[in-house]
């Protein structure tokens, strides 16, 4: 995993209430491990899940909880605190704490440091899912969002009370991970600034009948990972997603769809602009020719099921008179390269991601491994978290496509 970029980064990692806070320290070591400098302040509901002590050993600073703490003024000052950080995570980051600081407030250590600071701000939110989902907290994100805020995660999965949805804290290597994108694409000025990115992910289901379809195992990962990436790297982000169960980046405009004919159609749409077109789908191949509107009954449906071709959407994109750079996945059980070379060449793509597939590889898992085939190149990424390789290919995308549009 990359995360040189944080390298001599002064953070101050601001820890909130919940359970969660116990990822806190995890996050604090592995950014220490990356070379960053980590101050740590505690709400006062943090420290009841976990002590001071505990992030002055993994720091190896005094942690300061309270604001009108004369010993610690001594030290450095709160003041002083806010002007020495470069970057000020929050993890997690309570639904209170996000609300205090939409709106500004400063009524304890966290809050007022983050008012008296001018670094960039990053909150990784983690609450129960109901109260992610409130309208006065996507409010409250939103407002924090469009004042420069890098939000990152929630992730979707099981909450602590029990319950699943969106509200979990992100990983503390994934929440590293981001952060070293943060102050890649800070130093960068990002690589895919100013640029739009269309990506479609997921999988696509054929309607059989209303209770009935054709469909495959695409879990959407790789490309909601791609989106989330593109992002980091600061482009505009279109998601056309078919029908998954993932939270959509935050900062992505996103497409629901249910069938590759919808899909198609709402990609075509959104390329009309766009600079770029990651195809990350696993569009079906086939839909049944006719799709019944009422339940096919046993015993009384047809025999065999007669099927239609669906459209080629990356093909298509790549036809287009004014085609964007387009990205083409190649999911393959045997000889990778050639038919991705091949895929390359007759698709008239700028770029293939080939991967693997089999039982446990490529599709519907967390890791995955790529293989990167372009006119004149190529580049092998080693098996990784989704999130990992998706970092690095949108960096050999944007380094692409700047060569390209330099040759014009
Ligand atoms: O030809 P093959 O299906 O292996 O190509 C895979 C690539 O083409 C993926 O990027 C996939 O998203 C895209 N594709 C598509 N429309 C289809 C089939 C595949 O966009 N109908």
């Amino acid at each position: 995993m990359d995360l040189s970029s944080l390298q001599h980064r002064r953070i101050l990692l601001g820890v909130s209430g919940g359970i969660a806070a116990y990822k806190a320290c995890e996050l604090t070591r592995r950014l220490r491990q990356a070379g960053a400098e980590v101050r740590v302040t505690l709400t006062a509901n943090a420290a009841r899940f976990v002590t001071p002590l505990t992030f002055q050993a993994l720091s190896g600073h005094p942690v300061r909880a309270e604001l009108w703490d004369e010993t610690a003024e001594m030290g450095m000052g709160h003041l002083e605190l806010a002007r020495w950080a470069q970057r000020i995570v929050i993890a997690p980051a309570s639904a209170d704490v996000v609300a205090k600081l939409a709106h500004g407030f400063a009524d304890d250590l966290l809050t007022t440091l983050c008012l008296a600071s001018d670094a960039p701000l990053a909150i990784a939110p983690a609450m129960n899912h109901r109260m992610w989902r409130h309208a006065a907290t996507q409010a409250n994100i939103e407002t924090l969002r469009a004042r420069g805020a890098a939000i990152l995660g929630p992730d979707d999965g099981a909450l602590a009370e029990g319950e699943s949805g969106p509200g979990r804290l992100m990983e503390p290597e994934d929440l590293a991970l981001a952060l070293a994108q943060l102050e890649n694409a800070a130093r960068t000025g990002g690589k895919l600034a100013g640029l739009h990115v269309v990506v479609d992910a997921g999988p696509t289901y054929e309607d059989i009948d209303p209770v009935r379809f054709l469909g495959n195992r695409s879990s959407g990962r790789m490309g909601f990972a791609v989106a989330q990436a593109a992002l980091d790297a600061g482009a505009r982000v279109t998601l056309v997603a078919g029908p998954v169960h993932l939270p959509a980046p935050q900062g992505a405009e996103r497409i629901d769809v249910r069938s590759a004919r919808e899909m198609r159609d709402a990609v075509l749409a959104a390329v009309a602009d766009a600079d770029i077109f990651i195809a990350a789908a696993a569009v079906a191949d086939w839909r049944a020719e006719t799709a019944s509107a009422h339940k096919l009954k046993k015993g009384r449906g047809p025999e065999t099921l007669a099927l239609a071709q669906n459209p080629d959407i990356l093909a298509e994109v790549a036809a287009l008179d004014r085609k964007p750079f387009v990205v083409g996945f190649a999911a393959e059980t045997e000889d990778l390269e050639r038919n991705a070379r091949e895929k390359l060449a007759r698709k008239k793509l700028d770029l293939v991601a080939a991967n693997e597939v089999g039982a446990d590889r490529g599709i519907d898992t967390q890791d995955n491994a790529l293989h990167l085939y372009w006119n004149g190149g190529e580049q092998a990424l080693a098996r990784a978290p989704k999130r990992e390789l998706a970092g690095r290919l949108i960096e050999r995308i944007a380094a692409l496509h700047a060569s390209q549009r330099g040759n014009r």
